[in-house]
């Protein structure tokens, strides 16, 4: 890092009632500039509104104002074209900022810090920094959801064995499989959207805490900023980070889902399974094992949500038991949201193309949904529904049948219509109907059931809510 201020006598920005510079372990600990330079274009947009409000509302000149505003955009050129001279002795992103623009345009930078603390201001920067990543995972959860629902149309009517313990269950299609994900996908896309909602206020303008006696428009900055209203209350806008909160916490939760996600398509893409094939593109080799196609990146993902719940523990772990309003510790919120916000949106686009270059083995997944006496409940239901019997009853018949398929080494549609009848005598022929998967899925037409036709209503829902 080159510096800026290697001028150890005192903090050039605060130093007034300081007679020697921080120790170096001080310095060291304290800085924040090694990560939240990440903040700069919100922190110089932050910069230019406040600026702009200033002169309007004449508490400085326009001649400085102008100058400011120049002299920001001159900052942002610099950090964009990697030749800043980033200084850990100015600690944080906002005093570089500061210090850089006194150097480029001299006194009138001591007053863009009017009526503005950086307790405001990095509430500010980082408000708008999770509100850009809230977006960013609103667009990138729309094209998951996308994604699923290109698959789900495909396999609407493919039969596959649904599971409950890892165990077969029922057949179910994988478009409903599918559509489960979209389901749950679409839930942490709206808890984005409501975060977004909620965190979309400004706190700039608050000052250190107390707010200002400058005469101020709160309202002007909010605007420009994008912001819906400023924050009412001044303690308040300093001192909480729920916003992050919330961005973990969502973060979290969709992590959670992708990690199902991954964790069904390692399975899948096994040897023993064969479901689905893996794109050349997201799968890799062994070094050792020529054989090997491992599915590296649904394991990363499938791991990611280790770090992200460990992020979102540790800022709720920061922010316990602070007193109002501002308190250093909050510095540690911005790594952890950074870790968060870059390793979910990797694992969003790296599931979405995923899914996107899915191949799906349909026989393997036919014949895996008939094995199993996967419609075991489909022949229970019949003797309820066609023979009268109690279900309880029904369930103790089927039950006798499949012992003794198992016993004999076949499915249920093997047994003969005899063997059948040797266990309860109202069995008749119609009961090889639904014994075949095919029929089993296309009955279950409850609402939100795995039939192709309900399945199809579900993608039909979601591609017009999405437009
Ligand atoms: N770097 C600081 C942070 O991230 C900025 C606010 C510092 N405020 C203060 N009063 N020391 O929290």
């Amino acid at each position: 890092m080159t510096d800026q201020a290697t001028d150890k006598t005192s903090n050039a920005m605060w130093g007034g009632r300081f007679a020697a510079g921080p120790d170096a372990i001080m310095e060291a600990i304290n800085a924040s500039i090694g990560y939240d330079q990440r903040l700069y274009a919100q922190d110089i947009r932050g910069s230019r509104a406040h600026a702009a409000m200033l002169a309007h509302q004449g508490i400085i000149t326009d001649n400085d104002a102008q100058a400011i505003r120049e002299g920001l955009l001159t900052v942002l050129s610099e950090i964009e074209a990697g030749n800043f001279p980033f200084s850990a002795a100015l600690e944080d992103i906002h005093m570089n900022v500061e210090a850089r623009l006194k150097t480029l345009i001299g006194e009138p930078a001591g007053r863009l810090h009017t009526a503005r603390s950086r307790n405001d201001q990095v509430a500010t920067d980082f408000r708008l920094w999770v509100r850009d990543q809230c977006d960013a995972a609103i667009a990138s959860l729309t094209a998951l959801i996308e994604a699923l629902l290109a698959q789900a149309e495909a396999g609407a009517d493919w039969v596959m064995p649904g599971f409950t313990h890892l165990q077969t269950a029922q057949p179910v299609t994988w478009g409903h499989h599918m559509m489960a994900y979209v389901e749950m996908i679409a839930r942490d896309r709206s808890r984005f959207i409501d975060a977004r909602n909620r965190m979309n206020e400004s706190p700039l303008g608050a000052a250190a805490l107390a707010g200002t006696g400058f005469n101020i428009d709160r309202q002007m900055t909010a605007e420009a900023l994008g912001f819906d209203r400023p924050m009412a209350n001044s303690l308040d806008a300093v001192s909480d980070r729920d916003f992050a909160l919330e961005f973990l916490s969502a973060s979290s939760i969709c992590a959670v889902h992708l990690s199902r996600l991954a964790e069904e398509l390692v399975i899948w893409s096994s040897a023993q399974f064969r479901f689905v094939a893996m794109s050349d593109k997201w799968s890799t080799g062994s070094s050792i094992m020529p054989q090997k196609r491992n599915p590296d990146a649904a394991e990363l993902i499938r791991a990611k949500i280790g770090r992200i719940l460990g992020s979102t523990v540790a800022l709720f772990t920061i922010m316990k038991g602070l007193p109002l309003a501002y308190s250093k510790d909050m510095q540690e919120d911005k790594e952890q949201v950074f870790d968060a916000a870059d390793n979910l949106m990797l694992s969003l686009a790296a599931m979405t193309g995923m899914i996107s270059d899915l191949t799906v083995n349909t026989d393997k997944l036919a014949a895996a949904a008939s094995s199993g006496f996967s419609t075991a409940t489909d022949l229970a239901d019949w003797l309820v529904r066609e023979a009268g019997l109690p279900f309880r009853d029904a369930h103790h018949v089927t039950g006798t049948l499949v012992a003794m398929a198992e016993d004999k080494g076949c499915d249920l549609p093997d047994l003969s219509l005899e063997e059948m009848q040797s266990v309860h005598g109202s069995i008749t022929s119609a009961i090889f109907e639904v014994l075949g998967v095919h029929n089993s899925v296309a009955s279950r037409q409850s609402y939100g059931g795995t039939a192709p036709s309900q399945v199809r209503e579900q993608i039909a829902r979601w591609k017009a809510l999405l437009g």
